[in-house]
């Protein structure tokens, strides 16, 4: 058999639950003899069972028809096995149990509860372990997973719907609605993708959103973060589903610090200039998602920012820049 296209495979397919396994990574396990796959398995919901464990199972309904010992299997798994008890139990225990001899996995956990540990106690078990087989995909696949345990903190990307003439909204206590539907649909998905969206409490007031991820695929749908110190009706559309959290504190470095200890890697900013440009000013932000409409506002709106060329004096460079309908998406990095 190939392991690289088996673990190429697995990368593959896990894809396609990065919208329900998240806040966790997306993971694919196979397994297969000398011959041919065994089975495949995936970690497909948030809470429930892991890649191996879910190759496991359906392994077993096939032995003594399609193989006659575990021992005689290798597992492909593109992340390194748990060695933690977590919500579904040990997997790297569950795979030695089996009796399977052979180990191959992509990426090493970088979550300090499993790192090497996993490795750990399959090698321990007399388990044969490689590890590092197409690394680089598995990380960049679950790149906030990794940047938060790198950083120890989540990635946190700010959107900003924008006019030509560099205005946010129109101060009347009212949405303002800047962009095209095309660029809205594109946030409901942006949004699917984060684990969590923080606004403030002017937004909340002013523009009543709902906040969650309106699209036509299950999601497990992003945590909700307020901040502000003022008073809300409870009956206002943003803490009408899911869970929220408010925020009291302007301290925002305090405030990203409780998010990160919470099982969260990504954070997706939805709020007004003030806002916003305190965390740019503090340097918390990692990514800019800008969408710029084809209309002005006029000098009565408020602006996003008081300097000309601001994204790029809090150090941000363009990555890329495409169109969409009549609107301009611009995505900023931070400058390494
Ligand atoms: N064009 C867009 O993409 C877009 C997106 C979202 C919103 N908007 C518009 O933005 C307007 C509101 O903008 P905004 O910036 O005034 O309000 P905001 O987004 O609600 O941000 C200000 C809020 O953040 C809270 N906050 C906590 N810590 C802070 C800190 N360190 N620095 C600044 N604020 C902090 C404030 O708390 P307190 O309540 O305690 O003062 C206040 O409630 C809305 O009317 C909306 O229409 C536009």
């Amino acid at each position: 058999m190939n392991y690289e296209d088996l673990m190429l495979h697995a990368i593959t397919n896990a894809e396609s639950f990065k919208y329900t396994a998240k806040p966790n990574p997306v993971v694919g396990a196979i397994l297969c003899n000398e011959n041919e796959v065994i089975s495949e398995g995936y970690h497909e919901v948030y809470g429930e069972n892991h890649a191996e464990i879910n190759a496991i199972l359906k392994a077993e309904e096939l032995l003594g028809k399609k193989f006659n010992n575990f021992s005689d299997l290798t597992l492909i798994s593109t992340l390194e096995p748990c060695s933690h008890q977590g919500k579904t139990g040990s997997c790297a225990k569950r795979i030695a149990a089996t009796g399977i001899k052979n180990v191959l996995i992509g990426a090493i956990d970088p979550n300090p509860l499993v790192s090497g540990k996993g490795i750990k106690i399959l090698e321990e078990n007399n388990v044969k372990v490689i590890s590092g087989i197409h690394k680089e995909l598995v990380e960049s696949q679950n790149s906030f997973f990794f940047f938060k345990h790198k950083n120890r903190r989540p990635y946190i990307i700010l959107k900003i719907a924008s006019s030509l003439d560099g205005k946010s909204h129109f101060d009347n206590g009212e949405r303002t609605i800047i962009t095209s539907q095309a660029s809205r649909d594109d946030v409901q998905v942006l949004r699917a993708t984060c684990d969590a969206i923080l606004t403030g409490g002017n937004t909340v007031k002013n523009d009543n959103p709902r906040m969650n991820a309106r699209v036509d695929f299950p999601v497990n749908q992003p945590k909700k973060i307020l901040l502000s110190s003022k008073e809300f009706e409870m009956n206002l559309n943003f803490f009408k589903d899911g869970q929220v959290k408010i925020f009291k504190t302007k301290d925002l470095g305090e405030i990203i610090n409780s998010i990160g200890s919470e099982d969260i890697s990504s954070v997706l900013i939805e709020s007004g200039p003030k806002l916003a440009n305190s965390f740019l000013k503090l340097g918390l932000i990692d990514e800019i998602i800008s969408y710029t409409s084809n209309m002005n506002l006029g000098q009565n709106a408020i602006n996003w920012f008081h300097e000309e060329n601001a994204i790029e004096k809090y150090g941000f460079k363009l990555e890329s820049s495409y169109k969409v309908d009549t609107d301009l998406k611009e995505i900023f990095k931070k400058n390494e």
